[in-house]
């Protein structure tokens, strides 16, 4: 249905109102709204700074504070109409205030702009959404420094190309993840830091003639400062971008380690088992119990990056300042941020929740002929051998293994001789896994000292 009155906050020069459908691509309240509680924070802010340096009188901006937080428990408590014809939320909002309080409402919106004011409500969202990613990630690296601590001197294989490389240990590979998990907490907060400028008082591009304090609003809002150019202040996404682009990276780290969930947990690796809080069944296979948490993680960082390619495509070539476009931003935000959070805690609660499987960790550590770089490090430091023959004696005794489907420790003195003649028994020493993780000692290495070490370093961090 087509409204043919003009647009109640904007229409002074229109004689008719919009057509259904320009309506329908021009409104955000469907999804701003998400928005209300920053934008009445920013509101009473800019309220209160307008009485201070007597742009509006004492008594008005005690209306419109006062009036404002009615709107709000209104909406906190599902009681607010709102309007695709006051377009979003923050037409909405000032309509409504004015049928609370009346004719100070209209002086609310002097020296701002929709422009400067869906900017600062947009960075205090996205703001609360680095702290809550900031908690989240704080709370997984808590719990896989818990795994990494109690399995610190746990063997398992290590993997390159996905077969089998050297031994490392449990707590060793949990404490990648950390140190992964770690980098995408600094890029939060580094976020964080750089986002936390004021945009209000930029009003619609050019800032204002009224004698506003931007200091005072920034203040208020808990920035740092008033962004110091008002046509940036209006126009930039940076902000989003970077929420979006330090989400991605986080979620292709979930995305990997999910992966190693759901590989670990089947029944040829049984590496861990997944809780039952944290795992499903099927409706036909009656055995089966699935990793979908992990799946599902694994399966995020399509639509977070996504999220994060489309925000970058809307505003590549945008001319200064403010385009409509712009409005595009916030689903892909909103979108992203929710399935972060979500991602960041199941993670956590798996994590917490999952079972590592000490013995069969251990039995796979010792497959895969996985101490032949110890073995040719030997013939090189006893024997004194280059490394490139070292090398070529340990494959032609791999493919003796091979021949007699053993394991390296497996193979007799003989057999060792028949390769290189001057091999000592002593080689067997170094064949075991753990004598193989406890010589790793080098800074960073799968030695049980040096991942304790690291895990007492992360502990004091967070
Ligand atoms: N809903 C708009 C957005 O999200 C608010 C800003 C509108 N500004 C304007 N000049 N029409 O971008």
């Amino acid at each position: 249905m087509t409204d043919q009155s003009s647009n109640q906050m904007w229409g002074g020069r229109f004689a008719a109102g919009p057509d259904a459908i320009m309506e329908a691509i021009n409104a955000s309240i469907g999804f701003d709204q998400r928005m209300a509680a920053q934008d009445i924070a920013g509101s009473r802010a800019h309220a209160a700074m307008l009485a201070a340096t007597g742009v509006i009188t004492d008594s008005d901006a005690r209306a419109i504070r006062e009036g404002l937080l009615t709107v709000l428990s209104e909406i906190q408590n599902g009681e607010f109409q709102f309007s695709t014809a006051l377009e979003d939320i923050h037409m909405n909002v000032e309509a409504r205030l004015k049928e609370v309080i009346g004719e100070p409402a209209g002086r609310l919106h002097t020296g701002r702009s929709r422009n400067d004011q869906v900017a600062t409500d947009f960075k205090l969202w996205v703001r609360d959404q680095l702290d809550a990613a900031e908690t989240g990630l704080l709370a997984l690296i808590r719990a896989l420094l818990a795994q990494a601590e109690a399995g610190a001197d746990w063997v398992m294989p290590g993997f390159t190309h996905l077969q089998t490389a050297q031994p490392v240990t449990w707590g060793h590979h949990m404490m990648a993840y950390v140190e992964m998990f770690g980098r995408d907490l600094s890029r939060v907060r580094d976020a964080r830091a750089r986002m936390n400028e004021s945009p209000l008082g930029a009003a619609a591009l050019a800032g204002t003639s009224f004698p506003i304090d931007r200091q005072m609003t920034a203040e208020a809002l808990g920035f740092d400062r008033p962004a110091a150019n008002s046509l940036d202040a209006v126009s930039d996404r940076d902000f989003a971008l970077e929420f979006l682009s330090t989400a991605s990276i986080c979620a292709v780290h979930l995305s990997r380690f999910a992966e190693e969930l759901v590989i670990w947990s089947s029944a040829q690796f049984r590496f861990v088992t997944l809780s039952d809080r944290f795992s499903t069944g099927s409706s036909i296979m009656p055995q089966k119990k699935n990793p979908d948490a992990a799946e599902l993680i694994r399966a995020k960082v399509g639509r977070i990056y996504g999220a994060n390619t489309a925000l970058m495509m809307v505003m590549k070539g945008l001319p200064l300042a403010y385009s409509k476009d712009m409005q595009e931003d916030k689903e892909q935000v909103f979108d992203a941020a929710d399935n972060w959070m979500l991602a960041l805690a199941a993670m956590e609660g798996m994590v917490k929740d999952m079972t590592a499987n000490r013995d069969s960790l251990a039995v796979a550590a010792g497959s895969g002929f996985s101490t032949a770089t110890d073995l040719a490090d030997w013939l090189v430091r006893v024997l004194g051998l280059p490394f490139r023959d070292a090398h070529h004696v340990t494959g032609s005794l791999v493919a003796k293994a091979e021949g007699k489907d053993c394991d390296l420790p497996d193979l007799t003195l003989d057999d060792m001789k028949s390769v290189h003649a001057d091999i000592t028994k002593d080689v067997y020493s170094v064949l075991g896994v753990e004598n193989s993780v406890n010589s790793r000692q080098s800074y960073g290495g799968t030695a049980p000292d040096q991942v304790r070490a690291q895990i007492e370093r992360w502990k004091a961090l967070v």
